[in-house]
């Protein structure tokens, strides 16, 4: 037989036989919102993203998500996230009945596949997103040393509405947890919280969630009410308060999601402060959980870092410019007001001010994107530069390209999208529309204002400009011919120019 609570944590930090629930069927009315409200993001991620990952190190059993409100999407959601948290199951709770019920929902997916059920059973709210590992393990560690059979995680807020009341005797020990709904005026009083962490003994749990009865204001089975269950049967109840209350916010509202939003990004910033990043004005700096920087780079005011980012070092990006889902590599300089997405910049290239680069763009090394220039499902080639007003789609341009100022791949003919071809060495002049499918071959040189329809040979001139035609005089010609034109219009249609004056 396993001796009770000998999951003391392995050198990894990993703690063996324990289950880990996640709560997050609930609909989260107090959001009002058409989306549940564990897919809401904080940092750009969603609330259960976070609850999910929290849970990677502390268990190598799947981490139980009970689902219900929204299940599919959460669950795709999920699924589509996979590479990047634990492995999981998801247990399904058709009816919201209370947070006592979703936990019984998990208990039977460890029920159906015929294991053990783990001696040490960690549940968590999906909507606590600041709650950090070390708080969870050092809960789960002072469970163990006292063989409780529920240890909850507390915190002392000024402002406790809307959490469950923790009650204490007079010896201090935890009583009861009373839900803010069913408290009284007395029990309102008591500024310690529940923080919907709680970790529980695998032989307790499941007979003590048989004994749960909706017998209050809600109709609801309360998780909460295992610790009378637990007092009542002659068992131990511990209780750790969080060091830092803030961790323990419980997302029920949009307010509260702002609170999250603005403590989530502000560790992500001292996270990247720490690791030696430089931030102008840390405040307006965006940083989503997803991104990763590396040292030495600078970000200026109102920068924002999306999605699956990754920044290299010793990389610069000025005021206002978005960079979301992109890899930008070593030395990479992001002028002022470029928005980047899905896009790969390699080392040394400078993009800005005023770029934008679409999904599918690689910017090889050294290259050039500058001012007012989109790029889209473009390779721009090792050294390459388009420096000034550009749009080029789905074009493969080779190293040493110069784009002039300009330049447009004609790329889509109403019907379909087609692909420009500029080999190694090209020079295409200034204002010149490249009608695709089309081919430059290397080395070649395109005079400016040239309209491209055919391909070009290596190391051809191509020219498609009209014969420019010169009169002289002509200028005085026209002029007079416009001042006779203007009289003449005038002296017709009086009522127009009374005074006789030009407009
Ligand atoms: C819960 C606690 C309360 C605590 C607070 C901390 C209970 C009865 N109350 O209250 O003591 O102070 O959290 O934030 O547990 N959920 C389900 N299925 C359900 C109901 C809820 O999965 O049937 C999930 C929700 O998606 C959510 C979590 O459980 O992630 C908590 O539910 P919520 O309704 O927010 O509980 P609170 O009223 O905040
Ligand atoms: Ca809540």
């Amino acid at each position: 037989m396993r001796k009770s609570c000998d999951q003391r944590p392995e050198a990894n930090g990993r703690v063996n036989d324990t289950a880990v629930i996640i709560l997050a069927a609930g609909l989260g009315k107090r959001m009002r919102s058409k989306m549940a409200k564990v897919l809401h993001p904080v940092a750009g991620q969603p609330m259960v993203w976070h609850v999910v990952r929290l849970a990677a190190s502390m268990t190598r059993l799947p981490v139980v998500v009970v689902l219900g409100h929204q299940a599919e999407r959460v669950q795709t959601f999920l699924a589509e996230r996979r590479k990047e948290l634990p492995p999981f199951e998801v247990a399904l709770q058709p009816q919201q009945r209370g947070t006592g019920d979703a936990v019984k929902q998990a208990v039977q997916v460890f029920a159906a596949q015929q294991t053990v059920f783990p001696r040490v059973c960690v549940i968590l709210n999906g909507d606590t997103p600041l709650l950090r590992e070390s708080t969870v393990n050092m809960l789960v560690a002072h469970h163990c040393v006292h063989r409780a059979a529920i240890t909850i995680l507390t915190a002392q807020l000024d402002d406790p509405t809307g959490y469950g009341r923790v009650l204490r005797d007079a010896h201090g020990q935890v009583r009861k947890i009373v839900e803010d709904r069913d408290a009284t005026p007395d029990e309102l009083l008591t500024k310690e919280v529940n923080v919907g962490t709680y970790v529980v003994d695998g032989a307790f749990l499941p007979q003590a969630l048989a004994q749960l009865t909706p017998y209050n204001t809600q109709g609801e089975y309360y998780l909460t009410d295992l610790v009378e269950i637990a007092i009542t049967q002659g068992k131990r109840v511990e209780a750790v308060q969080a060091e830092d209350a803030i961790e323990c916010l419980g997302v029920n509202t949009r307010e509260h999601l702002a609170v999250a939003e603005q403590v989530m990004r502000q560790r992500i910033r001292k996270h990247w402060l720490d690791a030696g990043v430089t931030m102008l004005d840390p405040q307006t700096t965006f940083i989503d959980a997803t991104v990763t920087i590396g040292c030495d780079t600078v970000l200026y005011p109102h920068v924002a870092l999306e999605g699956k980012t990754t920044i290299g070092e010793a990389c610069v990006i000025r005021a206002h410019s978005r960079v979301t889902r992109c890899q930008l590599q070593d030395q990479v300089v992001v002028e002022d007001c470029c928005v980047l997405e899905d896009a790969l910049v390699e080392e040394g290239c400078v993009i800005g001010p005023f770029a934008r680069l679409r999904p599918g763009t690689r910017v090889r090394k050294r290259a050039k994107v500058g001012n007012f220039v989109e790029l889209k499902n473009t390779e721009l080639g090792e050294e390459s530069k388009a420096n000034h007003l550009a749009y080029l789609g789905d074009a493969q341009i080779g190293r040493q390209v110069n784009i002039g100022a300009g330049t447009i791949t004609c790329n889509y003919d109403g019907f379909r999208k087609s692909r420009t071809v500029i080999d190694d060495e090209v020079f295409i002049g200034s204002d010149t529309q490249l009608i695709a499918p089309v081919t430059i071959g290397k080395g070649a040189v395109i005079g400016a204002g040239s309209t491209i329809t055919q391909d070009v040979p290596a190391d051809a001139l191509a020219l498609s400009r009209a014969q420019q035609v010169t009169r002289m005089g002509g200028a005085s010609r026209r002029r007079a011919l416009h001042d006779k034109h203007s009289s003449v219009s005038s002296s017709n249609n009086p009522t127009r120019h009374p005074h006789g004056a030009s407009s």
